[in-house]
């Protein structure tokens, strides 16, 4: 596995890797209302491309997954809060996530931050607390329209 610095190139693969993980691996814990609202068709590509951009990216690359293409990505930022964290259900249960979040963590690290953050999906939630991180609160978040459930999590650095 290979993981490196976002590139402009990777906006239309992350997107692409966001719809799967939603649409497929999440679509398990949300109804197709839900899934259809978190991840719907019309999400503007040039938005998406500018937010990935802003955000400190990484990405992971897996040799024979997806033609060596974008296989899972994640963010954090100085404050140590990790706004997204996606896998490809072509990659699942393979480690990439975790991969990803040690990342994460280093960097948050190196920064001075003293926690990372996140609100995590139902579907993340499992992956995060086998990683140390502790439920604070159940959210319920309205996306066009529709009312999401995820959790907001805190791991100490
Ligand atoms: C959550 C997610 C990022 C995990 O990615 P992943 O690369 O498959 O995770 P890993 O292979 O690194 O998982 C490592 C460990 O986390 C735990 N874990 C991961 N997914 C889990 C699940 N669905 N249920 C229970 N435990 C899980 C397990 O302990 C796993 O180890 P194991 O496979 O040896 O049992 C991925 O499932 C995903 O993209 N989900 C849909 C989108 C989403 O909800 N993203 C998060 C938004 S906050």
């Amino acid at each position: 596995m290979e993981l490196r610095d976002y590139r402009p190139e990777d906006a239309g693969p992350t997107l692409a890797v966001f719809r799967r993980a939603v649409r497929t691996t999440a679509a398990r814990d949300y109804t197709p209302e839900q899934v259809a609202a978190w991840a719907p068709d019309d999400l503007d590509p040039v938005a998406w491309a500018e937010r990935r951009a802003r955000a400190r990216t990484r990405v992971a690359v897996l040799a024979d997954v997806l033609d060596g293409a974008v296989a899972g990505f994640t963010d954090v930022d100085a404050a140590g809060y990790v706004d997204m964290l996606f896998v490809d259900p072509a990659a699942a249960r393979r480690g990439v996530a975790t991969a990803l979040l040690a990342w994460a963590e280093a960097t948050a690290r190196a920064d001075g931050a003293t926690e990372l953050r996140t609100h995590a999906s139902v579907t993340a939630r499992p992956f995060f607390a086998a990683h140390g991180f502790v439920v604070e609160a159940e959210q319920h978040p309205v996306r066009r329209g529709v009312t999401l459930t995820n959790y907001r999590m805190r791991r100490p650095l």
